[in-house]
């Protein structure tokens, strides 16, 4: 009997409580015993963090939004904020205490679920000697070793629907609507529901934009007898001449940048530029919100139950991977090297330009 631990870590994903179904019942399957860490580590620190996931426990989390474990995005045990007893925070590497838990609490493997930075921590823990397995998850869609993570297609379908419903009131009032959506370092979020959702401009992190020429579609716009327009947003996004706007550290012990406000910013310049009303709007969180579509079930399923083939073959170390049609093993160690950043050749930047969109380039 093998006892497993499985954790999800960073910003949550539609999807996360599908790949927990998946890895307990496949598990299960070959009578083994499936445990949670809550919040990311949190378990691994403190046992009575540690949850007992049974087939009964899970029996009906796959269609459900967030994760029944919770996630954090500031909990890294090599570089944890821990108060001291003045009040004052102090980073530390508690990482072997993890470890001492891990062994102790009598875990075979760890499956870790997440982006980026869960998965560069799940790779210094195989470092240390833990078994360990990844499994991708993030909206953003910005991991390089796999087609797709789970989470995205839920992500590009609710700005979709957003992007839809804004049509009618900026035809209605001949606005221009500024959409600023999630995408720190990758603008798939942006490219994809800009295209499906008939956006006149997309403005990403891989395309820095000139604000003139996006003025310029929307005057062209008036041309052709169209008052309004559709412009959106990465928030990462920058101007030729300019950098990323943020709103700082956020949370101590964050490793990222709060980003936010380049599509007020797009707003206030068109607005300034072209004397059209402009109002911006940012989706946020609600992309991340919600039940996950079909597609993030299934892939999410998929990777579950792919992880624990991994861990019956020993393959530690690895992230699974969606390599279509099927499925593969990944070394974290590449997995975790290179982001999937939009090329200017994509196939979907020619069919945006084709079919009228600009990237303000
Ligand atoms: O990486 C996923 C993501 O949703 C980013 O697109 C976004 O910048 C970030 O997480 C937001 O994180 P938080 O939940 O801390 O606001």
């Amino acid at each position: 009997m093998r006892k497993l631990v499985i954790s999800t870590g960073g910003g949550d994903a539609p999807g996360l409580n599908a790949v927990i179904y998946a890895v307990v019942k496949a598990a299960h399957s070959r009578g083994w015993e499936v445990y949670g860490s809550r919040c990311g580590y949190l378990g691994l620190l403190d046992p009575d963090e540690i949850v007992r996931l049974s087939p009964e426990k899970v029996a009906d989390i796959t269609p459900t939004g967030g994760t029944i474990l919770g996630s954090t995005n500031k909990g890294n045990p090599f570089a944890l904020p821990v108060q001291n007893l003045a009040g004052e925070y102090q980073i530390r590497d508690v990482s072997d205490r993890v470890m001492e838990n891990f062994t102790r609490m009598g875990f075979y493997c760890h499956v870790a679920v997440g982006g980026d930075g869960s998965l560069s921590i799940a790779h210094k823990f195989a470092e240390k000697g833990m078994r360990v397995i990844g499994v991708p998850k993030t909206i953003d869609n910005d991991l390089e070793a796999t087609v797709q993570t789970f989470g995205f297609d839920t992500a590009i379908t609710t700005a979709t629907e957003a992007l839809d419903k804004l049509h009618s009131t900026a035809k209605s009032h001949d606005r221009v609507m500024v959409v600023e959506v999630m995408g720190r370092e990758s603008g798939w979020i942006a490219l994809n529901s800009g295209i499906a959702g008939g956006a006149d401009a997309i403005l990403i992190p891989e395309i820095p934009f000139d604000i003139a020429k996006v003025c310029e579609k929307i005057g062209d716009n008036e041309l052709h007898d169209k008052h309004y327009a559709i412009i959106v947003v990465a928030e990462g996004a920058k101007p030729k001449d300019g950098t990323v706007i943020h709103k700082g550290q956020g949370e101590i012990g964050r490793e990222e940048v709060v980003l936010g406000g380049m599509g007020e910013w797009v707003a206030q310049e068109i607005q300034k530029r072209t004397q059209k009303d402009t109002r911006s709007l940012v989706l946020g969180h609600l992309q991340r919100g919600g039940a996950p579509t079909t597609f993030d079930r299934l892939l999410a399923l998929r990777f579950g139950a792919a992880a624990v083939r991994l861990v019956e073959a020993g393959t530690f170390d690895h992230m699974v991977a969606l390599a279509s049609p099927g499925m593969k093993a990944v070394p974290l160690a590449d997995a975790i090297r290179a982001r999937k950043k939009v090329r200017p050749d994509d196939d979907k930047v020619l069919t945006a330009r084709e079919i009228g969109v600009t990237f303000g380039d």
